[in-house]
């Protein structure tokens, strides 16, 4: 690898720091490279030099800390809001080309384990890190199915909501309680509490999101039926009345679970983050299970399926399209379900619901506003904001047109989100537990406020 390449430099004029980008063409100044796996440092406010190690094309922010102008001073930082470009874990689960539109779980492809496995074999893969085999797999689904009945205790809490609570509100706050009714599970340097706290997440969290939609619709809660598929026993428990046995439509009880494993895991996303950052404390999993929903909840992550829907009802029919876009670019508003931090190209989740959306609507009927996404979609793609910004649809996008059809409430899109999500969110703090180089989440600050000053008397302030 060539060591000394384009300089960049960092910092005001005053204060330079060049480093030597080891990717790009070298000055034609600078020595040549020596293959070393290292990156030069020159500091021209005291002309030293430092050399520092790159592991897997990354440098270690803390080694930067040797650079410094005096001995006491506190070392040099790196700036990066909205971490554009920090790795904050080493990790094994997901890997993300979001040029080429590329994501694995443990190095298989999004499209195979959607068409080959069931949502339960990809949260195993995710948590354990191999595909079950058929004997593990049954173990896993029983001590899941094991685990699916709620305390009593929740209906009092979902009572203690507004009639109109959003159902992602009431969703943070149920999985919050499963720390108080299972306090060991802030024994978390125990594998055996983690393994169980993974299990009453995985097989709860359907139980809570179902109760919440009965509760909001003031239907009476239906239990758990464990004779079905995860996702047929929470379509079970979402739509069951009367019958004795409810029997989900297989196309969409396989839908459902399909989007599941789409929605699995996405590496360090907003949500997975917060998932590290607040278990990074060892508090117990449910609490940071919480957190980790809570994230989720925002317009910006889990919560664009039902930005999108709404937009889709604000939009309203093909015509308006033009004037929606124009609005768009000049800033008045985003194009809900497009754009990505990674994906710079077509996101591979997207593909595949649009795909599903097909055999959904073939059962439900078409979903009238398909048209208008699919015209949006039509348009963007071809514009030059969009084609400059590489923004493309992303996994939202689509996936509220088959939830619509499925007969979910809007609201409960980001539920339906985070139900994917918790083997993911289970499987990432698995790792950062046991991961022997990771500690408290603590960012630094670059601190741009008042120096000492002394406090003055009330009468004494303006
Ligand atoms: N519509 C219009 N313009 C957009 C959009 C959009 N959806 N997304 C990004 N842009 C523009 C943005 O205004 C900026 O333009 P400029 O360079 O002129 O200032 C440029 O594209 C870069 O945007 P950014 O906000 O710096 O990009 P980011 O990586 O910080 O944000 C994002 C990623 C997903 C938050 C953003 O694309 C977005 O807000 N999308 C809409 C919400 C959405 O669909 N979220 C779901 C994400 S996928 C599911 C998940 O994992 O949660």
């Amino acid at each position: 690898m060539n060591l000394l390449g384009d300089l960049t430099t960092i910092g005001n004029s005053d204060e330079v720091v060049e480093v030597f980008n080891t990717n790009q063409e070298r000055p034609m100044d600078a020595p040549s490279g020596t293959g070393k796996p290292t990156l030069s440092i020159t500091d021209n406010r005291t002309g030293k030099t430092y050399e520092v190690k790159i592991e897997h094309d990354t440098i270690q922010a803390t080694d930067l800390r040797q650079i410094k102008v005096n001995a006491d001073d506190f070392g040099l930082m790196t700036y990066d809001p909205a971490f554009m470009n920090t790795a904050s874990c080493k990790s094994t689960i997901t890997y993300i080309d979001g040029d080429k539109g590329i994501l694995h779980y443990r190095g298989y492809p999004i499209e195979q384990l959607a068409e080959r496995c069931s949502y339960l074999e990809v949260a195993y893969l995710l948590i354990r890190g191999e595909l079950p085999n058929k004997e593990q797999l049954d173990d896993w689904t029983t001590h899941i199915f094991a685990h699916t009945y709620a305390h009593e205790n929740f209906k009092k809490l979902l009572e203690g909501f507004r009639h109109d609570a959003h159902p992602m509100g009431m969703f943070i706050s149920a999985l919050a309680s499963l720390s108080t009714l299972y306090p060991c599970a802030n024994r978390i340097g125990d594998p055996k509490e983690r393994e169980l706290a993974a299990y009453r997440l995985i097989a709860k969290a359907p139980t809570l999101a179902a109760f919440i939609y009965r509760r909001s619709m003031g239907f009476p809660y239906a239990h758990p039926d464990n004779s079905l598929s995860y996702a047929g026993n929470f379509l079970n428990m979402m739509y069951r009345i009367g019958e004795i046995k409810y029997a989900p439509h297989p196309v969409l009880e396989k839908t459902l679970d399909v989007l599941f494993i789409l929605h699995a895991d996405h590496e360090q996303n907003c949500s997975t983050s917060t998932m590290r950052g607040v278990g990074s404390s060892h508090v117990d999993p449910y609490s940071a299970a919480a957190g980790a929903s809570a994230a989720l909840y925002g317009n910006l992550h889990g919560g664009a399926n039902e930005a999108v829907l709404r937009m889709l009802d604000e939009v309203g029919s093909v015509d308006k399209i033009p004037a929606f876009i124009k609005d768009v670019k000049e800033g008045k508003g985003r194009l809900m379900g497009f754009g990505h931090r990674v994906y710079k190209n077509y996101d591979p989740r997207a593909s595949i619901i649009k795909r599903l959306a097909d055999q959904v609507f073939a059962i439900t009927g078409r979903n009238p506003k398909l048209d208008i996404a699919l015209e949006l979609e039509r348009i963007a793609l071809q514009d030059d904001y969009f084609i400059k910004r590489k923004l493309y649809p992303n996994v939202d996008f689509y996936s509220g047109l088959i939830y619509q059809a499925m007969q979910f409430p809007v609201a409960m899109f980001p539920v339906l989100f985070a139900l994917g999500r918790m083997s993911g969110w289970i499987a990432q703090w698995a790792e950062m537990i046991t991961d022997s180089e990771q500690k408290i989440a603590r960012p630094r600050q670059i601190y741009l406020g008042h120096a000492k000053r002394d406090v003055p008397l009330l009468i004494q302030r303006s």
